[in-house]
C-alpha cells in the first residue's frame, strides 16, 4: 500500500470513528456536523485513483476543519471554553467512572444475542464492575491520605478485576453493532494479512482462542506497539492483577532474579533504592506518547 493510499485509509477510519462518536453522543441527525461528515464520507468514498499532493492536502484541511468544528460543538455543549472533545474523559477523579450507554438498543443484536442477555450483561454485570472500580479507587485514595496500606493487596486486586471488567466491556459493546458483520477493511485488513496471513486465518485463531479460554475470560485482538504487529491473546477472567487498556509508564521488576544475588530476600531495600535510578525523562516521554493516544481506544 502506498503512503498516499495509506493516508486515505486512515482518513476513512477517522471518518468512521467520528461518526461513531456522534452516534454515541446522540447528536441529532440534522445538525451541521452530520452534514459535514456525510459530505466528507461521500468525498473519500468516491476516491478511486491516486491523488495529487494538492488534493490530499485539501482533504487533510477538510478533515481538520471538521475536527475543529466538533471540538467547538462539544466544548460549548460541555460548557467549557477551552479543551478538546476528549477532555472530559481524560480527567476522571478517583471513583468517577460511570456506566457508558450502549450504542444501540438492548434488542438490536438479536437474534445473535438476546435482549435478555444484553440487559442483564450491561445493566447488572457491567454496572457492578463500574461500582467496584469506583470503590477500589476511592479506598486507595483513602489509603494514600491515611498512609494505611494494610489492605493494598485486596484493593489492588479489586482495582484490576473491576477495572479490567469495566474497560473490556466498554470496548466490547462498541466492537459489536447491528450493522456489523462482513469483512475488515483498510489498515486493519492490511495488518491482519501481514501478520496472520489472511482474515480467515485470523478469525480461525481468534475463535479457537475464545473457545479454549480456561474457565471464564476473554479473547482479545491487540496491537503490540513494541512488536509493531497485531496479536491474539487469551485472558483468564479479566486480569491477573492488570487492567486491560492501560499503558505502562514505569515498571519495577520484583521477580527474585532481579535482586536476589545482591539483596537476598530483602526486596524492600531493592525497591527503596530503585528511586535513586529511575529515569524520569523516559517516564515523561512515555506519558506524552500515551496522552497522544485517543482515550476510549
Ligand atoms: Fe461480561
Amino acid at each position: 500500500m502506498s503512503r498516499f493510499s495509506q493516508y486515505v485509509n486512515d482518513l476513512f477510519i477517522w471518518n468512521e470513528q467520528m461518526r461513531q462518536f456522534l452516534q454515541s453522543e446522540q447528536v441529532e441527525q440534522d445538525t451541521e456536523l452530520w452534514h459535514q461528515l456525510d459530505e466528507f464520507s461521500e468525498l473519500i468514498e468516491s476516491i478511486n485513483q491516486e491523488l495529487s499532493t494538492e488534493q490530499l492536502l485539501s482533504l487533510q484541511a477538510k478533515a481538520e476543519r471538521i475536527h475543529q468544528q466538533m471540538e467547538y460543538y462539544f466544548s460549548r455543549k460541555q460548557g467549557m471554553g477551552v479543551g478538546t472533545i476528549w477532555t472530559e474523559e481524560r480527567q476522571l477523579s478517583p471513583g468517577g467512572h460511570t456506566l457508558p450507554e450502549l450504542p444501540y438498543a438492548y434488542n438490536e443484536l438479536e437474534p445473535y444475542i438476546s435482549e435478555e442477555i444484553m440487559r442483564l450483561h450491561h445493566d447488572k454485570h457491567h454496572r457492578s464492575y463500574v461500582n467496584g472500580l469506583n470503590k477500589a479507587e476511592q479506598s486507595l485514595k483513602k489509603a494514600r491520605e491515611t498512609q494505611d496500606y494494610s489492605l493494598i493487596k485486596h484493593w489492588s486486586r479489586e482495582l484490576a478485576f473491576h477495572g479490567s471488567g469495566h474497560y473490556l466491556h466498554s470496548i466490547f459493546w462498541n466492537n459489536m453493532n447491528p450493522n456489523g458483520g462482513g469483512q475488515p477493511k483498510g489498515v486493519l485488513q492490511g495488518e491482519m494479512n501481514r501478520y496472520f496471513g489472511s482474515t480467515y486465518a485470523f478469525k480461525k485463531q481468534f475463535s479457537e482462542a475464545a473457545k479454549q479460554v480456561e474457565g471464564a475470560g476473554w479473547a482479545l485482538l491487540v496491537w503490540s506497539p513494541m512488536a509493531g504487529h497485531l496479536e491474539i491473546l487469551q485472558s483468564e477472567r479479566h486480569m491477573l492483577l492488570t487492567q486491560w487498556s492501560v499503558v505502562p509508564l514505569l515498571v519495577l521488576d520484583v521477580w527474585e532474579h532481579a535482586y536476589y544475588l545482591q539483596y537476598k530476600n530483602n526486596r524492600a531495600d531493592y525497591v527503596d533504592n530503585f528511586w535513586n535510578i529511575v529515569y524520569w525523562h523516559d517516564v515523561e516521554m512515555r506519558l506524552e506518547k500515551a496522552l497522544d493516544k485517543r482515550p476510549g481506544i
